[in-house]
């Protein structure tokens, strides 16, 4: 049974790669809405709900391999089942506005796009699907993470759909997908003075697989996903995001600093980056968009 629906609310996902800001600016998103008298809940996944929390442990933690690529697409699919049902859902039927820090999409590039998805035994161990992931790995190392992030074949795309379909069967309000080339990614992180070692370990073939991952998904998906351009200072994708949530979120039109191009609604252009284009008047949500 798909979860249903409920009337009212809106629901706002951020996704991208690792270090593109996401949760900083789902933060400040949060905050504006605040301002303007919305009430926000802030939520993440895998997790949200207590139980989700659990699941999140069990498929972020222990040794790569722990779970085969199939196995961790159902905990994967449990945890937003478990997230949906206490979280998501109630908040969208007091017509808050919800903001997820990662939802199917996530799945989608991560579990599947991401990986070696064309490998003919998924149950075959962490790593040795995709030979592009090998360089930026040590074999030798103890690693750590899961499989989930690393070089393990994936499941299947179809796989990845059909379960979706069956036990989540809905789709956020709108999608802003946040767009950073790896390499400026893994500098900002180091200028933050952060552990970048996970990101290092992964690689920048992978990085760049889950990029155009989501990149792909924004093209495909037109009316639901935005890409937001995450370069600059964090102001200034603040702003994009604002302008890009805007159709939904009409009460963001009196937030924030004031900047050119803010208030329309639609994001600017974004040279070279493939960007889906803005379409005006979509403020309703969309049923069936990516069916
Ligand atoms: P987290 O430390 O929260 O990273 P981030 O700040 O990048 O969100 O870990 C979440 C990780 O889980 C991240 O590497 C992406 C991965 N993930 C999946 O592989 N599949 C999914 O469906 C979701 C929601 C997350």
């Amino acid at each position: 049974m798909t979860a249903a629906r409920p009337a009212g609310g809106v629901f706002v996902t951020f996704e991208g790669g690792d270090g593109g800001g996401k949760t900083t600016q789902l933060r400040r998103l949060a905050a504006d809405l605040r301002a303007a008298g919305r009430e926000v809940v802030e939520t993440r996944e895998p997790g949200g709900a207590p139980g989700a929390e659990e699941i999140r442990s069990l498929v972020l933690e222990g040794a790569a391999g722990r779970w085969s690529p199939v196995t961790e697409l159902l905990l994967f699919n449990a945890a937003r089942r478990d997230h949906l049902e206490r979280t998501v859902l109630p908040a969208l039927a007091r017509g808050a506005a919800v903001l997820c820090d990662r939802f199917a999409d996530s799945t989608r590039v991560y579990q599947s796009c991401a990986r070696d998805a064309d490998a003919p035994d998924h149950s075959r161990a962490h790593g040795a699907g995709a030979p592009d992931q090998s360089s930026a790995r040590d074999a030798d190392a103890p690693d750590q993470s899961s499989a989930r992030d690393a070089g393990a074949p994936g499941a299947a795309p179809q796989m990845v759909e059909a379960l979706h379909a069956l036990v989540i069967g809905m789709e956020p309000d709108l999608t802003l997908i946040l767009d950073l080339d790896p390499e400026l990614a893994l500098a900002r992180g180091l200028a933050r003075g952060g552990d970048e070692t996970r990101f290092e370990r992964l690689g920048l073939g992978f990085h760049t697989r889950i990029r155009d991952g989501f990149r792909a998904l924004a093209a495909a998906h037109p009316a639901r996903c935005r890409l937001i351009d995450a370069r600059g200072e964090p102001d200034e994708v603040a702003a994009r995001v604002r302008a890009a949530a805007a159709a939904h979120l009409p009460e963001l039109a009196g937030t924030g600093a004031p900047r050119a191009g803010d208030a329309t609604g639609a994001p600017r252009a974004e040279a070279g980056t493939g960007a889906p284009r803005a379409e005006a008047g979509t403020g309703a949500p969309r049923a069936g968009d990516d069916a």
